[in-house]
């Protein structure tokens, strides 16, 4: 199974490290495999039972983007890992399906292993579940699916933070309908945490979880995958 965390904008750089150490030794025999995602400031090497990705960068090697980090800064810690398409960047920061799909280009360009994001909201969620098929559909446009180095991570942005994940019938009837799209690993992310991570796991179509709030405490994360 794997097992993502999405730090956000929360940790230091010293507290990551200490997380970090933490974590390697927890995992030490685990078969399962960890990807973090610390802010920026915080990004260094990946360590051998952990691969440290990028919640983001701009589709450049360097340049003037203000604010943005590119192919040059990633490179520096051997970062070859990225978050794209998650929905706080399509809608708190404004990103299109066309920039999304520009920044994949780049990424898949330069062999990234990409955690791509894709999740509908409220709105869409009411009006059924054919309609969220159609929604997340749109999500793959221009996206190349067949890329090797993809992994799915479906997130409904009502379920993100708000302690109310998707019902075990709504996360397998919708990863269902994304495998028959794009069959590559598939993650579920939205308030994933310790009372509901059996279920989600056991959920057929399942092959991972990308954790927010429950993954800042390294022991609550790492009991995740026990
Ligand atoms: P959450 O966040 O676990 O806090 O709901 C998940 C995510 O946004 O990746």
């Amino acid at each position: 199974m794997i097992f993502a965390a999405n730090f956000k904008t929360n940790h230091t750089r010293a507290s990551t490290k200490e997380y970090l150490l933490a974590l390697e030794s927890l995992a030490q025999k685990s078969s399962d495999e960890f990807y973090i995602f610390p802010p920026i400031s915080a990004l260094c090497s990946s360590a051998s039972k952990i691969t440290i990705g990028s919640q983001n960068a701009y589709p450049v090697n360097n340049g003037a983007f203000t604010g943005e980090i590119g192919l040059e800064q990633l490179e520096e810690f051997g970062i070859k890992t990225i978050l794209i398409g998650h929905s706080e960047r399509r809608v708190l920061l404004g990103e299109s399906q066309e920039f999304i799909a520009k920044k994949f280009e780049f990424f898949k360009n330069n062999d990234f292993k990409i955690i791509y994001c894709i999740g509908e909201p409220l709105e869409v969620r009411k009006e059924g579940e054919l309609k969220v098929i159609e929604f997340l559909a749109e999500q793959f446009n221009a996206i190349d699916i067949n890329y090797e180095n993809l992994i799915i991570a479906y997130e409904p942005i009502w379920a993100i933070g708000t302690g109310v994940s998707a019902t075990n019938d709504q996360i397998a009837l919708t990863h269902k309908a994304i495998k028959k799209i794009c069959n590559k690993p598939l993650l579920y992310g939205g308030s994933v945490n310790s009372s509901n991570i059996k279920n989600v796991l056991a959920t057929q179509n399942v092959d991972g979880v990308l954790v927010g709030s429950a993954s800042l405490d390294v022991q609550n994360f790492f009991n995740l995958s026990k």
